[in-house]
Parts: structure tokens; sequence; C-alpha cells
């Protein structure tokens, strides 16, 4: 005949194995239905649900008879009677002690923690003070750059950034256009090419073409070097933001680009993370460091388009109007 289990052995199996199974299966389930490469790990109160429910159903099974309880009893029983000899009854009365002991011990116990700190956006105690009058070269164009534009213009010999420079020139292969700056729709460069085939250019409107140009220019350089963070409509939600504990910022937030001064934005960019110093912590941030792949111009022509793709206007420094 086979020999019965108790019901005392079948109560400590169970418990171990509602554990395991919420503990480890779970997870493990998790990931062959999500498809993660990590698993989805129960959390602490419903680990708790699961055991009180448990406890709850073995109470029942035990106690609903005599002999039951009887049988779950017989070995704690025997156990205290010395029927399995003294040395493990013995062991088992300070086992548990100790046990109840250790756990004590580790809920109160304090433990060393980095204590929490917030972290500062926009620190400034490497920014080098010079840079803080710095303004953006575009904003005002000066006369002979806006004659050499006109000049290139003429000839049809407009010459462009040379991230941009390939694509335009594989546009002009295709379309074959009687000037080269009648991909830009807006409406100073249309005035100005009628303007260039009457002969007959003004200043102003020559000003206004070169800023489309240099605005066309910013926006390229920044579609292909920032938008992958930053996002194309510069809310910092670009394809890749979500990778970041620390995401790229959002430009159309006031906190951001609008509160600082242009000179500031320029030094961001130029040092991305690696340049901020240790308020800027304790996250590091993703922000790539320009100054190793992007000229000073370049820089500059993004940092045009930036504020004016989110549509904000730089701080104005202290002590200039
Ligand atoms: C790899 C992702 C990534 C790319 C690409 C990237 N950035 Fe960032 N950028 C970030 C992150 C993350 C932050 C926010 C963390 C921080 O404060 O440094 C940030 C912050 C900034 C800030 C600071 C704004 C503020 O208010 O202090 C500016 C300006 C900025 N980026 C401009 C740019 C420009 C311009 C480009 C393209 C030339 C660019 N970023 C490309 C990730 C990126």
């Amino acid at each position: 005949m086979m020999r019965r289990i108790g019901t005392f052995p079948i109560v400590v199996i169970v418990l171990v194995a509602v554990y395991a199974a919420a503990k480890w299966g779970i997870p493990a389930f998790s990931r062959q239905v999500t498809g993660l490469p990590f698993p989805l790990p129960v959390p602490g109160t419903l680990m708790l649900f699961y055991m009180t429910l448990a406890v709850i159903a073995l109470f029942l099974m035990v106690t609903f008879s005599e002999e039951g309880l009887t049988d779950f009893l017989r070995p704690i029983r025997k156990l205290l009677s010395g029927g399995y000899g003294q040395i493990a009854r013995g062991l088992v009365l300070l086992a548990v002690p100790a046990i109840a002991a250790w756990q004590v011990y580790e809920l109160t116990v304090p433990r060393a923690q980095v204590p929490a700190s917030l972290r500062i956006q926009h620190p400034s105690s490497n920014f080098p003070v010079s840079s803080e009058g710095l303004h953006n070269p575009f904003d005002e164009p000066p006369e002979d750059e806006i004659n050499v534009f006109i000049e290139q213009a003429r000839a049809n010999e407009v010459i462009f950034d040379p991230q941009v420079q390939d694509d335009i020139d594989a546009w002009a292969d295709e379309w074959d256009p009687d000037h080269i700056l009648e991909f830009l729709a807006a409406a100073p460069v249309k005035e100005f090419l009628t303007q260039l085939e009457n002969d007959e250019v003004s200043h102003d409107i020559a000003e206004a073409a070169y800023r489309e140009k240099i605005l066309f220019e910013g926006r390229a350089l920044y579609a292909m070097n920032c938008r992958a963070c930053h996002g194309d409509s510069v809310a910092g939600d670009g394809p890749m933001a979500d990778g970041f504990k620390l995401r790229p910022i959002n430009f159309t937030d006031n906190g951001t680009i609008e509160t600082i001064v242009v000179g500031y934005t320029f030094w961001r960019v130029e040092n991305g993370g690696p340049g901020l110093p240790t308020e800027a912590t304790p996250w590091d941030s993703a922000m790539p460091e320009w100054k190793l792949s992007l000229t000073e111009e370049q820089r500059w022509k993004i940092i045009q388009a930036e504020y004016d793709l989110a549509e904000k206007t730089p701080r104005i420094p202290e002590g200039h109007e």
C-alpha cells in the first residue's frame, strides 16, 4: 500500500508551490506572453494577496474535520514531545525565534540611502560669463553677407551648407529649375526672384530671402541632427526620446530655451551632457557634445531654427536692450 502523505507536509508543499508560482512562475510566463526581454514582476501587495488566500484555503481544509486537524498537528505534537529526538526539537525551538528575530532586525535596521536631490536643469557654475553677451550672428546678418548672397543669387550659384548641398543638387538635377532658390516656397524668396529677373533688387527683400535660406538650412540641420531626440514638433518627443531617463528637452515648454540667454543655449549645444557640472546630475544627460561634429555656423543656424520652430525668443541678457 502507498504511504499516505500527512496533512502537515501537504500544507508546507502547497505554500511553497504558491509562493514559487507567484514569485517566479508568473514573471516567466509574462515574458512568453509579452515577448519583452525582461519579466514583469508580481507586485509585493499581490504576493501578499496570493499568500493570504492560500493560507485561508489551507486553514479551511485542515480544520474541516476533527481528524484533519489531528492529522495536521500530529508531527508538531510528535516534535514537541521529543518523538524526533532531543536534538531535532532543540534545533527547531531555536530556529523559529531566530528566524523571527532576524526578520524583525531586517525590517527595523536603518539603511544608508543616497539623499534625494533635485536636478538643476540650468546650472551656471561652469558657464563662461563671456558667453552671456553672445548673440546669434544670423539675427542681424551683416550688410556684406547679404550682398554676397545677392551676387550668388544673380549668378544662380547660391551655396548651401555642406550637409544639405547634396540633397539640393539632387533636387535641381531632377527638376531642372530656372533658379536654385525656387525650392523655397516662402513669399520673400518668390518676391526676391521676381526682383532678380527684373534686375531691381531691394535690399530688404534680399535680406528677408536670405533669412529664409538660413532658416531652411537650420531646419534641415535640426532634422538631421536633433530630431531623433527632440522631435519633429521640437517638443522633446522624437522617436529616441523614450529611451532616456532624462528626457530630451521640450523646446515649446516655457521653462526651457525661452528662460535662458541665447549664449547659454549655444554653450549647452556646444558642450552637451558631458559639459555639464555636477549640479546637473544625478541623471546623466544624453545630449551630445555638438562642438565635435557641427561647426559654429551650423550650430547658430540650428539655434535660429530651433527658436523659430518652437515660436520662442531667447531671454535678453542683463544690461542689453
Ligand atoms: C541623443 C539625444 C539627443 C540629441 C540627438 C540631441 N539632444 Fe539636446 N538634449 C537631450 C537631452 C536628454 C537633453 C536634456 C538633458 C539636459 O538638460 O542636458 C537635451 C537638452 C538640450 C538643450 C538644453 C535646453 C535647456 O533648456 O537647457 C538644448 C538647447 C538642446 N538639447 C539642443 C539640441 C540641439 C540643437 C540638438 C541637435 C544639434 C540636440 N539637442 C540633439 C538629448 C539630445
